[in-house]
């Protein structure tokens, strides 16, 4: 058993000193010589629990991991007597500099101190602890809509519909960040329903990304629409309106991002025409059903190498769902969209878990994708697909 040295009393008052004025980061001790079989590294980290800040060190060992929690307290002895008996080196790093402790031969010790690896503090929160888009407290829209309580919980049964406001969110984050100021001024979200993902849109360009959005919600229902626009006003959001209306006669001529989340059946085309005809920079749509393709194979009827699939209604309904999205894409594509297809939300909620983004790009209009379209309209025996229908009514010839 070797003793404590003046360099790692040093080592442990640096520690103790970061820990207290919250600037710790982690702790990592190497090079293990003692006697536990296998461990090769510890981890240490700050954990905020309901029972106190705790240092949560893990024992990584040749095969697997350990996590314990210690007190403050604990730490000091245990990190002291790590390094007294077993770990060769170990770097305690703060948000104001590093410090690095090691073995030299003979048994001497040293400490050197370098410029810090991080400048940002640690939340200290638990891993567990979801860092979310959208915030669950703060937000009284999330309380108006029934996600949460007055004080900011998720209520119990609201949280698959927070998670899916979040991973809304999360999905467009990039191509939200991505548009150029002005691309955001002018939003629409056609059949917003009762507006969830509508509000979260709005508080997340407005308050996240510090965007003036313009923000419109237009629904067919009038009960949803006064409900929401009272919520709007309620929440101080200037720039958030619903209108009743039809999709299919709204005026967008002038929208930038297009979204349209389970708009039912075509409604789902009316608004991606709406969106290709305004050339809006980014049109999101999560499709709903999908029936006027399935109509059109079950009355065509063509024989094909995968009819000993679609004979089964289930699979049918599965195929018309692909066909349907997938000529959408093309279109979107042919009209000089970049797409692609994601999953929504778990298929545990919903099998409506599809969400299409298409960002505009300066692409020319491309014959080969029109060849493509039509290919497989002839090999699945569908006359047109109802966008296509909806872009040559808006005189956008395909
Ligand atoms: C399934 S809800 C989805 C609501 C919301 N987008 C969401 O994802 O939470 C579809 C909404 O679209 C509205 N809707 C469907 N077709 C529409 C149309 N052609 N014009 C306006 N609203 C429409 C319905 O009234 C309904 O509220």
């Amino acid at each position: 058993m070797t003793h404590s040295s003046p360099a790692l009393t040093q080592l442990l008052s640096h520690f103790t000193h970061a820990w207290h004025n919250n600037t710790f980061v982690k702790i990592s001790l190497g090079n293990y010589q003692g006697e536990l079989p296998n461990l090769k590294n510890l981890y240490g980290k700050r954990l905020n629990l309901k029972a106190g800040t705790r240092l949560s060190f893990t024992y990584r060992y040749k095969t697997r991991d350990e996590v314990k929690n210690y007190t403050f307290e604990e730490a000091v002895a245990l990190i002291n007597s790590l390094l007294v008996d077993g770990f060769q080196i170990a770097t305690i790093q703060t948000t104001t500099n590093d410090f690095i402790f090691d073995y030299l031969p003979k048994g001497k010790t040293r400490l050197r101190t370098t410029p810090p690896t991080t400048k940002d503090p640690p939340t200290g929160a638990h891993d567990r602890t979801k860092q979310r888009s959208i915030a669950a407290n703060g937000k009284s829209y999330l309380h108006h809509l029934g996600v949460t309580d007055a004080n900011g919980n998720v209520l119990k049964d609201a949280q698959d519909k927070f998670k899916q406001i979040n991973h809304f969110i999360e999905l467009l984050r990039v191509e939200l960040n991505a548009l150029p100021p002005l691309d955001i001024t002018r939003v629409v979200d056609m059949g917003s329903g009762k507006g969830y993902l509508t509000f979260a849109l709005y508080d997340y360009l407005t308050n996240e990304l510090s965007k003036s959005a313009n923000v419109k919600g237009i629904e067919f229902r009038q009960e949803l629409v006064d409900l929401c626009n009272n919520i709007a006003k309620q929440s101080d959001f200037k720039g958030l309106h619903f209108e009743a209306g039809k999709i299919e006669d709204s005026d967008c001529n002038d929208v930038n991002v297009v979204i349209a989340l389970h708009a039912c059946d075509t409604a789902t085309d009316d608004a991606l025409a709406k969106g290709i005809k305004a050339e809006a920079a980014l049109i999101v749509a999560a499709p709903c059903c999908h029936k006027q393709i399935r109509r059109a194979i079950e009355k065509s009827k063509p024989p094909t190498a995968i009819d000993f699939i679609t004979r089964h209604g289930i699979y049918l309904e599965r195929e018309a769902e692909m066909i349907t999205d997938s000529l959408r894409v093309l279109i979107l594509e042919y009209f000089g969209y970049k797409c692609k297809a994601v999953e929504f939300i778990a298929d545990a909620h919903t099998h409506k878990n599809v969400m299409l983004i298409a960002q505009k790009t300066k692409a020319e209009r491309k014959p080969e994708v029109l060849e493509k379209i039509n290919a497989a309209k002839a090999f699945f025996g569908i006359e047109q697909h109802y966008l296509e229908k909806l872009m040559r009514m808006q005189n956008c010839q395909l």
